[in-house]
């Protein structure tokens, strides 16, 4: 593997959240890392691979290393925990190994799943976990991994959306359905907190800037109700909202128990560096990137 140092080592740029970082980075000097979706210009790495990943911070030498690649997908972490547990939180373990002999902050990033959503509040960073399932176990893992070092972050985000290749995220691929007259189930008792995609890579840059460390609830402004922004999504997007079927998360049929109030308190980002865009301006801005 031949690679130059470079001050920023994105690994998962091919991802939701990986692709806004990538964007966001445009103009500094960084290396990208990518799997099975092809990302122009990236380093191809399965994070599984520890040996690979070592070689591969040992040749990039970064200033930070943000780690967005993951098995993201909560009834995978439930069925096969010791598959995600090598993409979730072994790398996040070689990361901090690495970075300590580097001096690099490691940025990671965590979910709202990390609590039980029994609170009757918004969660703020000083509020203790309490994962109901692997997904949020395993993200109180790496947390713990990447906090045993002063020079990290921990980006705890919830509800992401935007611009997305694969369109798997809630906002396109309500949209994509809604589009061909077909009926889109929303859960109707689940709180989130809507996070922009490319706002939440700007923050994290933000907060790298400033020389941050520690925990941020890296979300956009507002906690809502699934159901009512679904109904934003069609309203925004000049869509049918009669095709919205609201059912309670446990007539899903899902495997995984899930928080079903865990909304995110971003105040303590919009100190440091400002707030993120409301829902609604997230998604008009998603709508004029979508022509
Ligand atoms: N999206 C949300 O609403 C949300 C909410 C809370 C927290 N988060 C957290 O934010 C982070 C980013 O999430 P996301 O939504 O961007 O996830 P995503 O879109 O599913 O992207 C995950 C990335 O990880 C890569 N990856 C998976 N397995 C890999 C492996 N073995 N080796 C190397 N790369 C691998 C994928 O590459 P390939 O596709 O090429 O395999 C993909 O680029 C995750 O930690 C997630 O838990 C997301």
């Amino acid at each position: 593997m031949r690679t130059l140092p470079t001050d920023y080592l994105l690994i998962g740029a091919g991802g939701l959240v990986g692709a806004a970082l990538r964007s966001a980075l445009a103009g500094r000097s960084f290396t990208a890392t990518a799997h099975e979706r092809a990302v122009p210009g990236a380093v191809t790495i399965d994070v599984t691979d520890s040996a690979a990943l070592r070689a591969l911070i040992r040749a990039v030498r970064p200033r930070a290393i943000i780690v967005a690649a993951a098995a993201a997908w909560v009834e995978r972490c439930e069925r096969e925990p010791d598959a995600t547990r090598a993409v979730n939180v072994t790398p996040v373990r070689i990361a901090t190994e690495e970075a300590e002999a580097l001096g690099a902050t490691v940025v990671v990033f965590s979910s709202e799943y990390v609590f039980d959503g029994g609170l009757g509040r918004s969660y703020d960073e000083s509020d203790l976990p309490a994962p109901l399932n692997e997904y949020g176990r395993q993200k109180v893992e790496l947390e713990r991994i990447a906090a045993s070092r002063e020079a990290h972050l921990i980006c705890r985000t919830s509800g992401v959306f935007g611009p997305e290749g694969a369109r798997k995220n809630f906002v396109l691929s309500l949209v994509d359905t809604l589009r061909t007259g077909r009926p889109y189930t929303v859960p109707s008792d689940q709180l989130i907190t809507p996070t922009y995609a490319p706002a939440l890579a700007e923050s994290v840059l933000a907060l790298l800037d400033r020389g941050a460390s520690g925990t941020f609830h890296t979300s956009g402004p507002q906690v809502v109700n699934r159901f009512d922004f679904a109904r934003e999504i069609a309203d925004v997007f000049h869509l049918d909202a009669g095709l919205l079927q609201g059912r309670l998360t446990e007539e899903l049929g899902l495997l995984t128990r899930r928080p079903l109030a865990a909304g995110l308190d971003a105040s303590k980002l919009a100190g440091a560096v400002g707030p993120m865009p409301t829902a609604r301006n997230g998604l008009l801005e998603l709508l004029r990137r979508e022509g």
